[in-house]
């Protein structure tokens, strides 16, 4: 049984959790496999409405088994709260597995994540906050500690101590006291006493599950164009939210991978700074914010709005794969009397490109509009492809013809039930 990646395909919150969740409860298994709590997956469904920062969305099939792969870094704090926050709506969080090789996000590395941002100054990338940045270079400079170390107090003892000399080297360069080593060691090994039963080797559980052909889901945080080395550098995160880290963020072989669902707003969406050529001003901006309620799930910040970008969708469905597209917010441009579409980047010297351009170039091009009626017509209530106004699939068929592939999903609402599922899609 072949693995599905369910990825974002823009700049981050095209509604991924509500994908996963919908399909998650047709799933075995449920797997995140980079990023940490920078994610905001919004699922509203029986159990009420949940920004998930670290849990998979799958987390409300009770007989889907959900794994936090090795390829994510982990608040142990957020995740005990997260655990707590869904338990007491009735969700089961025992088939909920950690892998002892995820890294340790310190309550440290926020505050590092704060103090770099602070000194970055205009560059600033428009963090989270979340620690992210530094938990990933600490794990890359290999003095970064992961859950399972935490089972052997000695072996954790040393590991922090690695951890906390790198720690006094920066925080000395910003002139901010270090915490001793007990203050950083005892709570994350009381934070651990809390979390082992959860924390496994998931690699035997995985290839199990493969093997017996389980269905098995890999969610993905943040969007292509914000992947460490694909996207809008440095206005990037620290990982790679595309469809190939999903293997080694997880631990299975890549040719098990061979259905990815793309997620895609029928606009587009953007937090943090950086290039983002189909963003809109002025009054529009706030309209389309407003009727999206654009305003981030992690932090609250408002959303930069801007048009549907397929080239920069066209540039994620090769980079991860897409297989097949689910288009968000539908319902969102229900109202507005034009919609448009960026088919591709004109350069400051008038030369017209259809392919992703370098970040410097990004900040200057200028989009290449087509023009497309509105339907003025509310969605949210359609449940068929037929049914959808005929401006509607006017509009979803052109951005199948200029990504590639087809749109097999589109999400007319928050709620689970409010999609439309396209079996036999066009393209
Ligand atoms: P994610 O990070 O990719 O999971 O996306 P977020 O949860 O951060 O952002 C998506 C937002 O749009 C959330 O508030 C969802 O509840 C909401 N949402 C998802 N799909 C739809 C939809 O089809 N229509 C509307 N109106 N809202 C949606
Ligand atoms: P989900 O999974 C949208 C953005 C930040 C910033 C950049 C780097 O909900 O789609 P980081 O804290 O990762 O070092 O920030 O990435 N960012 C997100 N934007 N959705 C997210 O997650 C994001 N996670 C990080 O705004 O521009
Ligand atoms: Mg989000």
């Amino acid at each position: 049984m072949p693995v599905t990646a369910i990825v974002g395909a823009q700049w981050g919150d095209e509604g991924k959790g509500r994908v996963v969740d919908y399909l998650a409860q047709a799933a075995d298994v449920v797997v995140r496999y980079q990023g940490g709590d920078n994610a905001g997956h919004t699922v509203v469904n029986e159990y009420g409405k949940f920004q998930l920062h670290l849990l998979p969305s799958g987390i409300f099939n009770p007989n889907a088994h959900c794994v936090i792969g090795a390829g994510t870094v982990v608040n142990m704090e957020i995740l005990l709260q997260e655990i707590d926050r869904v338990e007491v709506t009735g969700v089961i969080t025992r088939n909920l597995w950690v892998d002892q090789r995820a890294h340790l996000l310190l309550p440290d590395y926020r505050q590092l994540d704060v103090l770099q941002e602070k000194a970055l100054g205009n560059n600033a990338i428009g963090t989270t906050k979340r620690g992210i940045g530094p938990a990933y270079t600490y794990k890359v400079a290999r003095v970064g500690v992961r859950l399972g170390d935490l089972r052997y107090p000695d072996w954790a003892r040393r590991r922090f101590q690695v951890t906390l000399e790198r720690l006094q080297r920066e925080y000395n360069t910003y002139g901010v006291e270090p915490p001793t080593l007990d203050a950083l060691l005892e709570p994350q090994l009381a934070l651990f006493a809390k979390l082992a039963g959860h924390v496994v080797d998931t690699v035997p559980l995985l290839r199990g599950w493969l093997q017996a052909n389980k269905e098995v889901i890999v969610e993905g945080q943040l969007g292509a164009m914000r992947d460490l080395d694909w996207g809008v550098y440095p206005y990037v995160t620290s990982s790679n939210p595309t469809a190939s880290y999903a293997p080694v963020g997880t631990g299975f072989p890549s040719n098990y991978l061979q259905r990815v669902i793309g997620v895609a707003k029928a606009y587009t969406t953007a937090v943090g700074a950086g290039p983002f050529p189909t963003e809109i001003s002025g009054e529009l901006e706030t309209e389309l914010r407003q009727l999206g309620q654009e305003f981030g799930a992690t932090t609250g910040r408002p959303r930069r709005v801007g048009w549907f970008d397929a080239v920069a969708a066209r540039y994620a469905v090769w980079l991860s794969g897409i297989t097949e597209l689910a288009i968000t917010k539908l319902d969102v441009l229900d109202s507005l009397p034009e919609i448009k579409i960026c088919t591709g980047y004109k350069l400051p010297d008038g030369k017209v490109l259809t392919e992703m351009v370098d970040p410097y170039l990004l900040s200057q091009v200028e989009p290449v509009w087509e023009h497309w009626p509105g339907w003025l017509i509310l969605t949210r209530d359609i449940r068929r492809w037929e049914d959808l106004p005929v401006n509607a699939q006017r509009f979803l068929s052109r951005i199948e013809t200029l990504v590639g592939v087809p749109i097999t999903l589109i999400s007319v609402g928050p709620e689970r039930q409010q999609l439309i599922l396209r079996q036999s899609a066009p393209v």
